[in-house]
């Protein structure tokens, strides 16, 4: 994650039109050239995978959290967890948990609630803050039915009916557009049929937020299931996305998107892949954790002293980054290179071929018509506030937009801060209480 911007420690924060645009061009070039390295290495590192057995790992001190999977480590701090598996109409089988706190809130019929997590992560992160700080615990203890969903492509979802993820190409054919339109969906119509209840609370996270409004452009009928969105971060237009690291390494993917197939790479940052066990292992220790893993993140997203704990530092880095296709990463560079929220962008003449149109198709925010409650922060380097504004216009049916009162509240807090309770949760259960008792409101 460490890009060595020669821009100094505050990457995130320069604004690459203010500085001397020789300079820029030179920090760009620099930086793309340590993408493309990250990349490369990445992929070496998945040739290598399991560098270490999970003994080892054991012996040399990891902290068990960071060992456990989605349900032993829910479990282990008195969360039983069950774990499901669902099927997606094009073939991808994906993983979901459902965890139950120790009451309930509401009587049968209470809607269920999903929770879906950003990109490169898994269920696993709403975990890393802690008891207490969370998501998952929290949305649990307040007594809702939670569901944790897996998207295609990271380490809970790396399977399909007939495609291979580690020999077939073409699993790795996807990004937010498929997720949107098959794996949100599909998530669902599972917990709906499960449950049986009528309806669904949805919370997500930045892409978990972005793939639910691909899914009711596309599919509107599955945003009559929801009683209320509570979007986090959302992202779906990143036109003001501050990152450079993040700017930098998803636009490389994108330019080199087409190389890096030839050199057969369609998977990139996945569990158990070198960059990620270096990052496992390095982070474990207490003070690599503190300034060289947490800087490196703050450099990611933004600098929030003390929101980040120590150790969930040291977890977090065992599990993340979870996986994805070039292909998406693709995607994300493009939509910072634009100011729509649109499909992806194959060229002029495939687009016309694929969509009827040079250019691809924008999302018909329009059709977004559950009841949205957004929550976003004024120091998200990821996704900028601006975007969000632009987004909020075009959303029909926003219940209250909120900004974070912590004014450095930023893009990753929401996974892995240890304020959350105070800063974010009781607005987002404010919502799933109202949408879980009243019938009115359907
Ligand atoms: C998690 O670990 C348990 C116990 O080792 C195992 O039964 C389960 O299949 C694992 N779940 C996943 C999703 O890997
Ligand atoms: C979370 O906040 C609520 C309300 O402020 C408080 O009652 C509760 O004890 C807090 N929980 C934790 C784990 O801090
Ligand atoms: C719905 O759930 C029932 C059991 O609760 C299961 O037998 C059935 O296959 C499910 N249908 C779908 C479409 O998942
Ligand atoms: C977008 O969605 C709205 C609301 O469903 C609909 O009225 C409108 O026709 C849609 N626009 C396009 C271009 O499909």
């Amino acid at each position: 994650m460490e890009l060595g911007i020669p821009v100094g420690c505050n990457a995130g924060i320069v604004d690459p039109h203010s500085v001397d645009s020789m300079a820029f061009r030179s920090a760009v070039t620099k930086s793309v050239v340590v993408g493309v390295c990250l990349v490369c290495v990445g992929h070496v590192l998945q040739l290598h995978t399991r560098l270490l057995s999970d003994d080892a790992k054991h012996a040399l001190g990891y902290p068990p959290d960071s060992l456990l999977n989605f349900t032993e480590r829910s479990a282990r701090y008195g969360y039983p967890a069950e774990e499901h598996r669902l099927l997606t109409q094009d073939g991808y089988i994906l993983t979901v948990f459902r965890m139950a706190g120790t009451r309930r809130n509401g009587g049968a019929g209470a809607p269920p609630v999903i929770l879906m997590h950003g990109l490169l992560q898994s269920a696993d992160a709403w975990l890393d803050a802690g008891p207490g700080a969370g998501l998952a615990y929290l949305i649990a203890d307040a007594g809702h039915d939670l569901w944790l969903g897996n998207v295609r492509g990271n380490y809970y979802s790396r399977d399909h009916v007939r495609l291979r993820p580690d020999t077939d190409p073409q699993f790795w054919d996807f990004s937010v557009d498929e997720i949107g339109l098959y794996d949100v969906p599909a998530t669902i119509d599972y917990v709906l049929n499960y449950t049986k209840a009528d309806k669904v609370n949805y919370v997500g996270f930045s892409q978990g937020a972005g793939t639910f409004f691909i899914m009711c452009s596309e599919r509107p009928d599955y945003c009559d299931k929801v009683g209320v969105l509570v979007a986090l971060a959302p992202a779906a237009r990143h036109t003001n996305t501050k990152s450079l690291p993040y700017k930098v390494l998803a636009k490389t993917i994108n330019s080199m998107e087409y190389v890096l197939n030839l050199c057969g790479i369609q998977e990139v940052f996945s569990k158990g892949a070198l960059s990620q066990e270096f990052l496992a292992f390095f982070c474990q220790f207490h003070w690599i954790s503190e300034f060289v893993c947490g800087t490196a993140e703050a450099m990611f997203d933004s600098f929030h002293p003390g929101s980040i704990r120590k150790e969930t530092l040291k977890v977090l880095f065992g599990h993340f980054p979870a996986g994805t296709s070039t292909h998406n990463m693709a995607r994300y560079g493009q939509s910072m290179n634009s100011d729509r929220f649109q499909k992806f962008d194959y060229g002029r003449s495939n687009n016309i071929k694929l969509y009827g149109s040079h250019e691809p198709p924008s999302y018909n925010l329009s059709a977004v018509s559950a009841p949205a409650v957004v929550l976003y922060g004024e120091n998200d380097h990821l996704v900028d506030e601006r975007d969000v504004s632009w987004l909020l216009e075009r959303l029909p049916n926003v219940l209250e937009a909120v900004r974070v009162s912590d004014p450095l509240w930023n893009h990753l807090d929401v996974t892995y801060s240890h304020l959350t309770n105070h800063s974010i949760f009781p607005k987002i259960n404010d919502y799933l209480l109202k949408y879980s008792n009243d019938c009115q409101f359907y």
